[in-house]
């Protein structure tokens, strides 16, 4: 994986893919609170995304759609209860100005589908996205039959929805051909399926710990094979469930009993351990 930031590509000679003849993708954001997005949007990959012309994110403030004079967003719920929702009409008139025949609306919202890997990939093929944010209590029920598709980013719920749209937007920049070294997408936790392997830098050694010796070693293909087994193995010990929904290929099966051995030695030797520092009085 390459680093951010152009000195570090430059020294280390890291191909950056140049663009691709797509249209850069586009991004509206309907949002009560626009200031939100400035800095996590203009600085790093996201940063560098737009000024390279790979995409065009464009902020909106909602209120501006508002009705009447006060330009208002929200009322009250019917049939009585706390908080403020969303008003459709606003919602409608500020989708009516920024959809066109082939774009995407999102409604982030903690009941939706769980924002994955798997959806930025099909997200970055889209020439247009809309992120619909909501704040207050809530939308009006009938907002949703006006989006396409409402994503939650976990389970937790937050003050609104710019953070799950920023959290969308980065995951999506950062894919399309040409924001960073292709391979490292290609190699990323969850595009493989895998958690990605372990990595080192200098210092060789650092407070006793040392580099594995096949990283160092000049053979790109002991490299790989290791590479891939200690993502099986991390994936193994932390996220099994991952294993589960995946079509391993004949050397990942080889290479994951050989962790489960592996694995299946250590804990016995980790208990044998144990048993020995017992007392007898406590066996
Ligand atoms: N709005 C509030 N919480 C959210 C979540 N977890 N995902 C998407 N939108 C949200």
């Amino acid at each position: 994986m390459s680093l951010e930031g152009e000195d570090v590509e430059g020294s280390a000679g890291a191909s950056v893919e140049a663009a691709p003849a797509r249209s850069p993708i586009e991004i509206d954001v309907l949002t009560l609170f626009p200031g939100m997005f400035a800095g996590p949007l203009a600085e790093s990959i996201p940063g560098r995304v737009q000024s390279r012309g790979l995409a065009t994110v464009r902020v909106h403030d909602l209120r501006q759609w508002g009705l009447g004079r006060h330009k208002t967003v929200d009322d009250y719920t019917y049939g009585g209860g706390a908080g403020m929702v969303l008003r459709p009409e606003p919602v409608a008139a500020a989708l009516d100005a920024v959809r066109r025949p082939g774009s995407t609306v999102i409604l982030p919202d903690p009941g939706g589908e769980v924002f994955g890997q798997a959806r930025a990939h099909d997200l970055a093929l889209r020439p247009h996205i809309v992120i619909l944010c909501p704040r207050y209590e809530g939308v009006d029920e009938r907002i949703r039959s006006l989006v396409d598709v409402e994503l939650s980013i976990g389970d937790y719920v937050l003050s609104g929805g710019e953070i799950p749209a920023m959290v969308m937007i980065d995951t999506i920049l950062r894919l399309l051909p040409g924001a960073i070294d292709a391979e490292s997408t290609a190699e990323e936790s969850f595009t493989t399926g895998l958690l990605e392997y372990p990595q080192f830098t200098r210092p060789p050694e650092f407070a006793g710990m040392t580099v594995p010796t096949v990283l160092t070693g000049g053979n790109h293909e002991a490299v790989r094979k290791w590479r891939l087994k200690e993502a099986l193995r991390r994936t193994l010990r932390r996220r099994p469930d991952l294993l589960e929904g995946r079509a391993p290929t004949k050397e990942e099966t080889k290479l994951l009993a050989e962790v489960r051995a592996e694995e299946a030695a250590e804990n016995a030797a980790a208990e044998s351990s144990v048993g020995a520092e017992r007392s007898p009085t406590e066996e």
